[in-house]
């Protein structure tokens, strides 16, 4: 599309009155009916409802190890979600060799894990997880990073349109907004040689935090992105007992309390007011609560998050399928129940005794 560059507010106002009025706005001639705006957030609804998967899975150096099972992909989708967000490790996973080259074993198991999943008719999202990595040294790592994403955009050119990039997870410290903006138009460009027409997924620095997102710079004309945030608030409930992010205090309730309400529907709108102001949809990718938090205010703060998300309109993956966070016991082999109906209300007929014939939506 050959929207010209006009001022960031001036083309947001205009996208945004396009959305509400459905007209087309003074500028966007080239693009009747803003299409590919409401492409994008059409995209965006595709995504619907997901989960995060395969992210620290010994599948990555050998599929035979692996924890996460096809049949997983079928569960899921039959839980009534409608995409998985697979979290790719390719520096961890120690995938490349001599000039960046990614190893066939690593793309191997990339192309089980997408044709199983887009067998089972689940959208997929490859979301570039090394966030540790490049939030310590992105200079150093810069050139590893691009290498990475145009093999995966060259490897995947030919993916149907449900399958989505995420640039990167969580840009953090030194991904200050400033190297973050540079660094996420450079990846973008890398893909778009190779994808002109993927929907790519990016999202805020401070760990793709709702009030970072004034920071956020994309380009106005590339229309087919989607933004990211993620939301683990307040930090104390959902990480309480996690040793790894500083919190070693346990026993912290969620009550759903009229203030505890408000604060995350404050947060969620200053995101959606940013959303409407952009023109662009916005996808919840990461929000959870560690298991050490008793199950009854997981399930109330998990509760009413999804929902939040759900009313906005956005697009969501609970963190995550197994290992932490967990929403599926593998070893037992069967769904945290509590956590599954919080986040897809319509599965739990699927498991209440006595209702099994009735089918999520
Ligand atoms: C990280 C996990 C962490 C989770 C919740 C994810 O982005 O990859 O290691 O457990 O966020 O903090």
């Amino acid at each position: 599309m050959a929207i010209r560059h006009r001022g960031p507010r001036r083309l947001a106002a205009a996208l945004a009155a396009a959305l509400v009025l459905g007209a087309v706005p003074p500028g966007l001639a080239d693009d009747p009916g803003c299409v590919l705006v409401k492409k994008v957030f059409r995209q965006n609804e595709r995504l619907g409802r997901g989960v995060n998967v395969l992210g620290y899975d010994p599948a990555w150096k050998d599929w035979r190890k692996a924890r996460f099972q096809e049949k997983y992909f079928r569960l899921i989708k039959e839980a009534g979600f409608n995409h998985v967000r697979i979290n790719l490790h390719p520096f961890r996973d120690e995938a490349l060799g001599a000039n960046h080259a990614i190893a066939p074993i690593w793309f191997e198991m990339l192309d089980r894990a997408l044709r199983q999943a887009l067998a089972a008719r689940l959208a997929v999202i490859l979301d570039l997880h090394e966030f540790q990595a490049m939030g310590e040294n992105p200079a150093g790592n810069k050139a590893r990073f691009l290498a990475v994403w145009r093999q995966i955009a060259e490897h995947c050119r030919e993916a149907p349109d449900t399958v989505f990039f995420e640039i990167l997870n969580e840009p953090n410290k030194k991904l200050t907004p400033e190297v973050w903006n540079r660094l996420l138009g450079e990846a973008l460009a890398i893909i778009r040689r190779s994808n002109p027409g993927r929907t790519v997924i990016v999202g805020p620095t401070s760990w793709n935090n709702i009030n970072d997102l004034d920071k956020l710079n994309l380009p106005e004309e590339d229309r087919n992105l989607i933004v990211t945030v993620h939301y683990y608030s307040p930090f104390p409930f959902t990480h309480q007992g996690a040793a790894w992010a500083g919190q070693h205090k346990t026993g912290v309730p969620w009550n759903a309390t009229e203030s505890e309400r408000q604060a995350i529907e404050k947060d969620f709108d200053k995101a959606q007011d940013w959303s409407r102001r952009h023109g662009r949809p916005i996808y919840l990718g990461e929000f959870g609560v560690y298991d050490k938090a008793e199950t009854a205010s997981r399930v109330r703060w998990t509760s009413f998050v999804t929902r939040q998300a759900e009313e906005r309109g956005w697009s969501w993956a609970w963190w995550q399928f197994d290992g932490d966070f967990v929403l599926y016991d593998v070893r037992q082999d069967r769904w945290v129940e509590p956590i599954l109906r919080a986040l897809v209300p319509s599965a739990a007929t699927k498991h209440v005794p006595g209702r099994s014939g009735e089918k999520p939506d």
